[in-house]
């Protein structure tokens, strides 16, 4: 079989190696039919990821159809379309017994850590995989795991029915935050420098767009909520500067999520943080989304609606990452596919 390798950063090869095989009760074998191109892959394939290990297959956002289930698996059969749920835990230590097994003292991600979905074929146990209608299209159901870093950050802000939030990005991830905000019911305000993006996301349902370029942000928040500021301010950009904005803006009583994997600092004042007894928390991938997610994708609720613009074959794999890199202004989310 065939596989989008990265033997070291800034090499993409397509190499031919082994089928995998089922070696444990608990394992699925599946057929890869899609899979996302995210910015970290990128940051994989840049050596900017500073989690990842090398050599790599890249992927974590895929969708596959089972071919195979190991003797013990009770939930999934051949035929089965599935969606991948990339992380693997230890289910003992401190964020585990928490509920919180993405923050796992042992956490490996599928496609950063381990081998992912960039390949023909694949083995992971039943526990990691997601069964969803089989009427729904592939390239719909590519993109739940996007869907669930959006469902944990507004999960992890506490996004109610009624409530003021501010997205600052309208990157694929902002659209995915955005979409499950829409779906809580809230009154959603966006930022980005990208007019393409802000426009994308005005067709994706955000209430308002500010444009960060050329408008003063804080002041926008402001006029758009009486002087309230928003329940919750989400940033999906990633700078020092956006997460130090998020505390600025948020409302007294209100949260401010944290997304980006930026080290430097920013400066965030403590007064604003106590007089607002502001709640800041991180939002890293996704704690038991996968099934509200594959719910809402079978209701059809979650729809990508323009979300997808460029598909490569695997053979093009190494196209694709260049032109993903070189037209941000034209993508917003690309696709393998495979045969
Ligand atoms: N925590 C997680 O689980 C998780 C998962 C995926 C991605 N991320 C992070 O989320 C962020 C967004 O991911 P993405 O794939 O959508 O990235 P992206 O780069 O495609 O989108 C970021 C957007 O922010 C805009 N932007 C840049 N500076 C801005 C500013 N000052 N104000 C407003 N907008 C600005 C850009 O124009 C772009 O459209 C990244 O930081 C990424 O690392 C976190
Ligand atoms: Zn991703
Ligand atoms: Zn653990």
């Amino acid at each position: 079989m065939k596989a989008v390798h990265i033997p070291e950063p800034h090499t993409l090869n397509i190499i031919e190696m082994e089928k995998p095989e089922i070696r444990n009760s608990t394992d699925v074998l599946v057929k890869v039919k899609r899979a996302g191109i995210c910015g970290s892959d990128m940051h994989i394939f840049h050596g900017t990821n500073p989690l990842a290990t090398y050599p790599r297959i890249t992927g974590h956002e895929v969708a596959g159809e089972v071919v195979e289930t190991g003797t013990g698996v009770n939930h999934l059969r051949a035929g089965d379309h599935v969606v991948i749920e990339p992380i693997r835990y230890c289910g003992e230590c401190y964020a585990c017994r928490k509920g919180r097994p993405n923050v796992c003292e042992h956490l490996s991600v599928f496609g950063v850590h381990e081998d992912g979905g960039m390949r023909e074929y694949l083995v992971l146990p039943e526990r990691q995989l997601h069964a969803v209608d089989l009427e729904l299209d592939w390239d719909e159901i590519v993109l739940a795991e996007p869907y669930t870093i959006g469902a944990q950050a507004v999960w992890r802000g506490n996004v109610e029915e009624g409530d003021t939030v501010l997205i600052q990005g309208c990157g694929p991830i902002g659209i995915c935050i955005l979409k499950m905000a829409k779906i809580a019911g809230a009154t959603v305000y966006m930022t980005d420098l990208n007019e393409e993006r802000m426009k994308f996301a005005l067709e994706s349902g955000a209430d308002e767009v500010i444009d960060a370029g050329n408008e003063q942000v804080d002041q926008a928040i402001m006029r758009l909520t009486d002087g309230r500021g928003v329940n919750v301010a989400i940033d999906a950009v990633g700078l020092p500067s956006t997460a130090a904005l998020g505390v600025d803006v948020v409302s007294p009583a209100g949260y401010v999520v944290i997304l980006g994997f930026d080290e430097r600092p920013s400066q965030i004042p403590q007064l604003p943080v106590t007089k607002k007894e502001v709640t800041i928390v991180g939002s890293r991938l996704q704690t038991n989304q996968f099934g509200r997610v594959v719910e809402l994708l079978n209701q059809k609720k979650l729809c990508s609606d323009g979300l997808i613009t460029h598909k490569f074959s695997l053979e093009q794999a190494g196209d694709a990452f260049k032109f993903v890199e070189e037209h941000p202004d034209q993508v917003r989310k690309a696709l393998i596919v495979f045969d």
